[in-house]
């Protein structure tokens, strides 16, 4: 495994000083600027885990993430090697935690599947998951939970941000998102992958159009590459 350097600042320095800032200049950058900005001074190792987030999707999980409360939950469905989850806990605020839901073990829904046995390397998927987490200093923000989502359901009682990336066929995207959304607290974040007019057959498009945007629950807070990003209403 590459070795990646990393800069470590106390917790203090980081919860005092330097996370404020974030919410002071997310909304004063353009767009490009703030996130090569994020991906440079933030979750720049995020690069280096295979996976298939973009610059921009790696940049507006982390931004979601560092908007949560004090111990925000995050349930990440569908982690892979942790490039998504990385982001996600790098952006966590004091006390947060990040579940990560997989088999870990190179199975999904057909058309996928082929591709992640091919890609899965020598390593357990677990052992590699937890190694690269452990050496880039996350590991005490993320809970894996390995197994399929529907192993889960309720056993995580109060969810603030819901990231869908797990089996993107139309069932396995619309049980994720029937199973787990009742559990998302009233202004908690719903993220779905791979959603995009190229896409329109997978699930996490059908269950957007059919099922999120009908629902009148979600205002859409921004489509960031294929990353479709909404917030449940109140609160
Ligand atoms: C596209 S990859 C996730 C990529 C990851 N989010 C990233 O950014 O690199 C999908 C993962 O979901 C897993 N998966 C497939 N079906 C699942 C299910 N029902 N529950 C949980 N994970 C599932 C696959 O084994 C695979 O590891």
């Amino acid at each position: 495994m590459k070795k990646l350097k990393r800069r470590r600042y106390p917790a203090w320095f980081r919860n005092n000083v330097l996370a404020p800032w974030d919410h002071l200049w997310a909304g004063t950058l353009p767009r490009y600027v703030r996130d090569r900005y994020i991906v440079r001074f933030k979750i720049r190792p995020f690069q280096h885990i295979d996976g298939w987030l973009t610059v921009t999707e790696a940049a507006a999980l982390y931004r979601t993430a560092a908007a949560l409360p004090p111990g925000g939950v995050v349930v990440e469905i569908g982690s892979w090697k942790g490039r998504s989850t990385y982001c996600l806990a790098k952006g966590l605020p004091a006390g947060g935690v990040v579940y990560a839901i997989d088999p870990f073990d190179a199975s999904g829904e057909a058309g996928s599947a082929h591709t992640y046995q091919k890609r899965q390397g020598e390593t357990p998927l677990l052992a590699q998951f937890e190694q690269r987490m452990t050496a880039l200093g996350v590991m005490a923000q993320i809970r894996p939970l390995a197994g399929y989502s529907h192993q889960f359901v309720g056993q995580i009682p109060h969810i603030d941000f819901l990231f869908l990336d797990g089996d993107h066929s139309v069932a396995g995207t619309t049980a994720d998102f029937e199973q787990y959304t009742p559990y998302l607290a009233p202004g908690g974040y719903l993220a779905l992958h791979d959603y995009g007019p190229d896409k329109a057959e997978m699930g996490p498009v059908w269950v957007v159009e059919n099922l999120v945007r009908p629902s009148g629950v979600y205002e859409h807070v921004g489509t960031f590459d294929s990353l479709w990003l909404g917030r449940k209403k109140g609160s």
